[in-house]
């Protein structure tokens, strides 16, 4: 059987999405040139990686970690070190594997990429397969539980159901999608750790694969962790304290954070990059792309928009 969230399409749902296809057509349309598109993918995976990680408690800093992707050693532990580079390959594996957009996203793929993140790190079984054991979720600051996942016998059920969802062609919209599968994948906690981490590798594979990768500008980690509490708190509210006090609790509300993350996102995202645009259009030589050059007119109307 499939998974079928429950939630309603609320008025501001519908205003958050239009605004986001607003925002994905402008971003679409910039005649960005290649090299420069190139530099703003990696400086967002490299955003993408230090925000997802410093959610779990990772102590590098951003500038370091885009020095450790760039091939430089810096002085930090070795498994913060460790768990930067597993989750910058694992975005590159998602960047290829976006290519094919036809394709399903299999629970074979969901494992994949909890391996690739656990590198080094989980060993064995706990590493891209289901836990066998119960875990919880803890409130970092006092130390009790605030969720416990479904029984670790319930797991592979409830996954398949997920991933049959998943791959289920409807016409909910992408930026939705993402928001459910994130929210669903974290209900099941499925891994014994590492399931925030795989959950927002997971989002972003969804949006990539659907067209929403938007040139990859934005980095919706980077939104999670400027205000963590929130973020907790939007996953926090929908359930109850036990997975089987409320097993499959209306969503609506919750999605609020990916739209508003998305949308926030995009639209620094539009920003960052005309205004990158307009630097290298003023430059005496901009890069020596007369395209881009011919094309600029284009990139100031989307200013005038926003
Ligand atoms: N109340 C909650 N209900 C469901 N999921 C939650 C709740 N609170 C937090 N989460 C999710 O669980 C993640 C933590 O789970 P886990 O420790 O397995 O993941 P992680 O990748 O190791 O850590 P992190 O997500 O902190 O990087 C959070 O990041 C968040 O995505
Ligand atoms: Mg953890």
């Amino acid at each position: 059987m499939s998974y079928k969230p429950v939630f309603k399409i609320t008025t501001q749902t519908i205003k958050y999405l239009g605004k986001i296809e607003a925002s994905k057509e402008i971003v679409e349309d910039l005649n960005i040139p290649l090299p420069l598109e190139e530099a703003f993918r990696k400086d967002a995976f490299a955003k993408m990686t230090h925000y997802s990680t410093k959610i779990e408690g990772n102590r590098l800093t951003l500038k370091q970690t885009k020095e450790l992707i760039a091939g430089k050693d810096v002085i930090a532990r070795e498994i913060d070190k460790r768990e930067v580079m597993n989750y910058y390959d694992c975005l590159e594996w998602i960047y290829k594997a976006s290519r094919s957009q036809e394709k399903p996203i299999s629970e074979k793929d969901i494992k994949q990429m909890h391996a690739m993140i656990q590198k080094g790190i989980l060993q064995g079984k706990l590493r891209g397969e289901y836990r066998e054991a119960q875990n919880a979720i803890y409130d970092s600051r006092t130390r009790k539980p605030v969720y416990f996942p479904p029984q670790a016998k319930d797991v592979a059920p409830l996954m398949k159901s997920f991933a049959k969802w998943l791959n289920t062609k409807s016409d909910l919209h992408p930026v939705f999608k993402a928001g459910i599968a994130h929210y669903q994948f974290a209900v099941i906690h499925p891994f014994m750790d590492g399931n925030g981490r795989t959950a927002r590798a997971l989002a972003t594979l969804i949006l990539y694969r659907s067209g929403y990768d938007l040139k990859k500008f934005y980095s919706l980690e980077e939104y999670y962790a400027e205000d963590l509490k929130g973020y907790y708190r939007a996953l926090q509210r929908c359930h109850g304290l036990h997975y089987y006090d409320k097993p499959n609790p209306d969503m609506t509300g919750m999605d609020r954070l990916f739209h508003q993350g998305c949308h926030g996102h995009l639209r620094r995202s539009q920003r960052e990059g005309i205004g990158s645009c307009k630097a290298t259009s003023s430059q005496k030589e901009p890069q020596g792309n007369a395209a881009f050059a011919n094309n600029w007119p284009k990139g100031k109307k989307a200013i005038v928009l926003f």
